[in-house]
């Protein structure tokens, strides 16, 4: 067959908190698409994006006290850090504030305002005369017209779940300044999603998207499609729409296009990779978006409508997944089931939760449910029980008794055919997204395999010195079975495939090796693939979770220490004269200011009754701004050897206490101290 080129991407997520377990189902469920395709010998591309625009985003920055071009770079960091550690291998994970996606956002505008499709119209909105912005329904509160439920959002009610427009609101004001909204005029742009009703018709019957899909679809097509609001009034963390001063795009115009931007990005440094040939009309090559059930209208209608009004080629297929509950219900911080990805790998391990996701995903749209006891017992008893059991089985025997080497005969010939054969099955399974049924079959075979080596007995044979030949082709047929089994999990499971590989002895395995057999063959020493998941760890990891938002939210948590208390232990012993080698002083902040690149650093100049001030670089900015510390008293160690950082010598290191973020306080003593005073 010849090889597909494939340009596959996921949904790009928000830029305004940390990845959760939930984001996770759509991450992993295109890693593994994406793994499957590249081990089958397919050019395929995996790109992804921050997705960094709108109201969110500038909100989620300020409350930080930073730029949103800062607050994106950073959660960026910590994102790419938690991707990577859940084995989800972009080829590139790029910015919707990006160049790349600037000029194509433009040039898709301009393609469709010269077609026709872009008209302008006035809208009258909600505006916040104190912040001086408009507002979205989401941004507008008060008391509900229905029951008077007071602190209400925009558009239902959360105590009685009535639905209303946010002009209905009684005692109506900003969510974010508190002023009262008035009525106010602007000048919009549209997108005539109308003109594209015969072409989406079409489009969303023709094998791109679920039957179940399409039937919604179908309701929203007949019932008319309204023109789409694609532009937004200053100040707007975005675009600015050329040739309209003042307007920017909506976040949603401009983020689908930042998969071609991200792709484009790659384009530049990848030789193997043509824009052209992938995004042009008539294109050869595939196109697979992976998204949530919740933004099937922007990928469905608006995205295909957009590109075909702009000459573009269209996707080749949405595929939709659907919304992750924890132990039945809603992910809910209260409870602890709010999981964000670095909580989790803090206690787990990621291969537990890629198994599990893939064993319960299929190609459907129905919800998928974390349940934690199932996911302890279907690790263990899957992963551990029966996969790793098989080898760690046949390891020992092959080591002690034949010198690593296997032998170059096989004692259940049937057996291994058909696990041979199975490739082709399981292979169809991950094409068509049925993740659960292929570990199913899987699953089936590792059983066969286990219940074989039950009746073959190797540890019978192990006592007979005459049954020697056959305990050695009885072994070595196991390691072989085993070997199939990695080959069939390794879109799911990269890291334990790779410590397999490397007991096996053997190059990357690819879905072809499933052809061929070992024999002959001398293998490493057998170390354990994967351990047990402990319940306690996953009873921590919830807690934790409880914490992390009683934290965030600045609530006090329940037990009676503060968390940071209790999580470090007072340290060893140390005696008066180690103490006495510290030598901290009192200082005075004569100057403190922003490090131009740092994300956490202030720059503080300290007066310790020196003839020349200190140089100091704190990471308080979260919680200090630099003004707020000019003239403060506060305490140092002055006898710190000076530390060479990327923006200077950090001549020492100021005190300071609390959890993190906003809550950091550096510590000041009372008036009297003078700078320079020893403390003791
Ligand atoms: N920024 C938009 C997507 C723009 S794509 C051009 C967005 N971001 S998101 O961060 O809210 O979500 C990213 C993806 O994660 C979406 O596909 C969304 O459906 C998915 N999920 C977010 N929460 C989820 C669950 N609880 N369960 C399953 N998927 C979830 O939407
Ligand atoms: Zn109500």
């Amino acid at each position: 067959m010849s090889q597909r080129k494939i340009l596959v991407t996921s949904a790009l997520p928000y830029a305004n908190g940390p990845l959760h377990m939930g984001h996770l189902v759509e991450y992993i469920q295109t890693d593994i698409w994406v793994r499957f395709q590249k081990l089958s010998g397919n050019l395929c591309t995996y790109v992804c994006a921050d997705d960094a625009h709108g109201t969110a985003i500038s909100l989620h920055a300020e409350k930080q006290g930073i730029t949103p071009e800062e607050s994106v770079a950073r959660i960026n960091v910590e994102r790419i850090r938690d991707f990577g550690d859940f084995h989800v291998a972009f080829d590139n994970y790029h910015s919707t504030h990006s160049d790349e996606n600037r000029r194509l956002s433009e040039s898709i505008y301009q393609a469709l305002n010269a077609n026709g499709h872009i008209v302008n119209r006035s809208i009258v909105q909600a505006y916040d005369p104190e912040k001086q912005m408009f507002l979205a329904d989401r941004y507008i509160k008060g008391d509900c017209p229905k029951c008077g439920a007071t602190d209400q959002y925009g558009d239902n009610c959360e105590a009685c779940g009535a639905t209303y427009s946010p002009t209905e609101l009684k005692n109506a004001r900003s969510a974010i300044s508190g002023a009262t909204p008035v009525d106010k005029e602007s000048e919009h742009v549209f997108f005539k999603l109308s003109d594209f009703t015969d072409f989406l018709k079409q489009w969303t019957r023709s094998g791109t998207i679920c039957d179940e899909i399409a039937n919604k679809l179908a309701e929203w097509l007949d019932a008319g499609l309204q023109d789409w609001d694609i532009s937004r009034d200053a100040p707007y963390f975005g675009f600015e729409i050329p040739g309209k001063p003042g307007k920017y795009f909506y976040v949603w115009l401009d983020a689908p296009i930042g998969y071609m931007a991200a792709f484009d990005n790659l384009c530049q440094r990848r030789d193997d990779l043509d824009f052209a040939e992938y995004w042009y009309k008539d294109s050869q090559c595939e196109v697979h978006h992976f998204i949530g059930k919740d933004i099937v209208n922007f990928h469905c209608l608006f995205w295909p409508a957009m590109l075909h009004g702009a000459n573009y080629r269209t996707p080749t297929r949405v595929n939709v997944h659907g919304y992750l509950t924890v132990n039945g219900e809603k992910m809910s911080k209260s409870r602890g089931t709010f999981i964000t990805a670095r909580t989790y790998l803090e206690h787990l391990n990621p291969e537990y939760l890629r198994y599990y996701y893939a064993a319960k995903l299929s190609s459907r749209i129905d919800d998928l449910d974390l349940n934690t006891d199932d996911f302890i017992q279907r690790v263990n008893a899957d992963l551990v029980g029966k996969v790793v059991n098989i080898a760690s089985r046949n390891a020992g025997f092959i080591m002690k008794r034949f010198d690593s080497r296997l032998s170059a005969s096989n004692s259940a010939p049937e057996l291994t055919a058909e696990f041979q054969n199975a490739a082709v099955s399981i292979a169809s399974h991950y094409e068509s997204r049925e993740f659960g049924k292929a570990m199913r079959e899987i699953m089936a075979l590792a059983d066969k395999a286990n219940a074989w080596i039950d009746e073959v007995k190797p540890w019978v044979l192990a006592k007979e010195e005459s049954q020697a030949q056959l305990l050695h082709d009885v072994c070595s047929t196991g390691i072989n079975l085993f070997r199939l089994l990695m080959i069939y999990l390794k879109p799911v499971l990269p890291a334990m495939a790779l410590k397999a590989e490397a007991f096996l002895n053997i190059a990357a395995l690819t879905w072809q090796d499933s052809r061929s057999l070992l024999s002959n063959h001398t293998v490493n020493t057998f170390e354990p693939l994967m351990t047990r998941v402990e319940a306690d760890k996953v009873a921590a990891m919830i807690d934790a979770s409880k914490e992390v938002f009683a934290r965030m939210e600045g609530k006090q948590p329940q037990p009676a220490l503060s968390p940071w208390l209790e999580k470090e232990p007072v340290a060893d012993e140390i005696t008066f004269d180690d103490f006495a080698r510290v030598d901290l002083r009192i200082a005075r902040i004569v100057n403190a200011e922003l490090v131009e690149g740092a994300g956490k650093l202030l720059r503080l100049t300290l007066d310790i009754g020196e003839p020349e001030p200190r140089n100091i670089f704190a990471g308080i900015k979260s919680a200090y701004a630099p003004e707020a510390l000019i003239g403060k008293h506060t305490v140092m160690v002055a006898n710190l050897a000076p530390r060479k950082m990327k923006f200077g010598v950090s001549e020492g290191m100021v005190l300071a206490a609390g959890p993190g973020g906003k809550e950091l306080w550096i510590l000041e003593p009372h008036e009297g101290a003078q700078p320079g005073m020893r403390v003791m």
